[in-house]
């Protein structure tokens, strides 16, 4: 029996080493990662420049506390902000924890301008975590339910749906900021429309509310650009990320401009492990290995080789509802529940996941290769077919 809390429901295999877009469990076979970690490990295992940075650091000092000042988040945090086109960051531990602080700086700066109440307008679909806010920021009412009461100060709106929001602005005083994931990744891999989002820009400018995007799972290089919203020719007010930031490393970060990135003062947020030297030394090295863009701008080439294979292969058409992609995110949508398709990839060799029940999503590491690209999506093309060949869904459907 395991002596852990049962959170998980791994699959039964146990990886060992990894080496760029490879990893070995430890019977030493080999899988190509088709999800990095779910957004993570964005260069690949194993990066010797992360490697690097992380023996280094770990031979001179792991840690000191925030009481000190830490030059390695003085450094990581300047290349960080240029990078983003930001003012100031805040570290944290994860990307759950880089949303708290995006709420709490939200309600601040409300409570700075006499707003008694702060609420925060989300959006159906959203995920942003697993901590108490940020699960009631998120719109799954699955893995919400059980632990209410939720934390009040939400309200929800469709998303694509501007006119919903201009309800809410006609109706309400106490709207202290929007936040949304400007690709939703668990929900499925939903690109919000541009038109959209440049609306919801000028409507949180008219109205004096905060934007905030959640790129923890769609920044540091996930989409194309170093940030989703770099494609989009405006800037959110507050953006937060994590995941692939460390490439491995546990970091977050809470990124502001403007007026937004002068609310907090001393004692108002902390945390003892967020943007520690190691950490730091680990987003510093991953921030100086994108500073020429090369692998950033492998995101697409990698999606477009990966899913014309994918479609070249694919023999049960009818059973692919939707095919979505953001840079080197991508979901494919199957017409039925596909929840043991992970289980099926790993015998066939390749990592994957499956998201809302019925969408396949692949995150492939930036170093993947053309061939493996195209070697990964023909393989998904046979797990596909295999799922329709046995899918009640599909047997329905055909
Ligand atoms: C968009 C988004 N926000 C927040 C989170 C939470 O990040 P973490 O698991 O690091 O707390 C995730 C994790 O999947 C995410 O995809």
């Amino acid at each position: 029996m395991s002596a852990l809390m049962q959170t998980y429901a791994p699959l039964p295999v146990s990886f060992d080493r990894g080496e760029g877009p490879l990893v070995f469990d430890t019977e030493g076979r080999r899988y190509l990662d088709g999800l990095s970690g779910i957004a993570v490990t964005n260069l690949g295992h194993a990066h010797p420049a992360v490697t690097e940075a992380l023996a280094e650091q770990s031979a001179r000092l792991l840690h000191c506390s925030n009481l000190y000042r830490i030059d390695a988040q003085e450094e990581a945090g300047a290349l960080l902000t240029a990078r983003a086109g930001m003012e100031r960051v805040f570290f944290s531990n994860s990307g759950a924890e880089a949303n708290e602080a995006a709420i709490k700086l939200a309600r601040l700066h409300a409570h700075q301008r006499g707003i008694e109440k702060p609420r925060v307008i989300v959006l159906e679909g959203a995920f942003h975590g697993r901590t108490l806010a940020t699960l009631s920021a998120g719109g799954n009412r699955k893995i919400q339910a059980g632990f209410s009461p939720l934390v009040d100060g939400f309200v929800r709106a469709p998303r694509n749906d501007l006119s919903a929001l201009e309800k809410i602005a006609a109706s309400s005083r106490d709207v202290a900021a929007v936040l949304l994931e400007p690709v939703q990744g668990e929900s499925g891999v939903h690109v919000l429309d541009t038109d959209y989002l440049k609306a919801v820009r000028k409507l949180c400018d008219t109205q004096g509310w905060l934007l905030m995007f959640d790129e923890v799972q769609t920044g540091n290089g996930r989409t194309g650009s170093y940030f989703y919203y770099q494609q989009l020719g405006f800037a959110p007010d507050v953006v937060t990320t994590a995941k692939a930031l460390g490439n491995g490393v546990p970091i977050g970060a809470c990124l502001a401009r403007g007026e937004a990135a002068e609310v907090f003062s001393p004692g108002n947020h902390g945390s003892t492990y967020g943007g520690n030297p190691l950490a730091c030394a680990a987003a510093r090295a991953v921030l100086q290995c994108h500073n020429d863009n090369q692998l950033i701008s492998r995101a697409p080439i990698i999606t477009q080789q990966l899913l014309s294979s994918f479609e070249a292969s694919l023999g049960h058409r009818a059973a692919v509802a939707e095919v979505r992609r953001a840079g080197a995110m991508i979901g494919i949508e199957l017409i039925g529940e596909c929840g043991d398709l992970p289980g099926k990839a790993l015998e066939a060799g390749i990592l994957l996941n499956v998201t809302a029940g019925s969408t396949i999503r692949l995150l492939p590491p930036l170093v993947m290769s053309d061939e493996q690209a195209r070697q990964f999506g023909a393989t998904v093309a046979q797990l596909v077919d295999q799922w329709a060949a046995h899918s009640q869904q599909f047997a329905g459907a055909a």
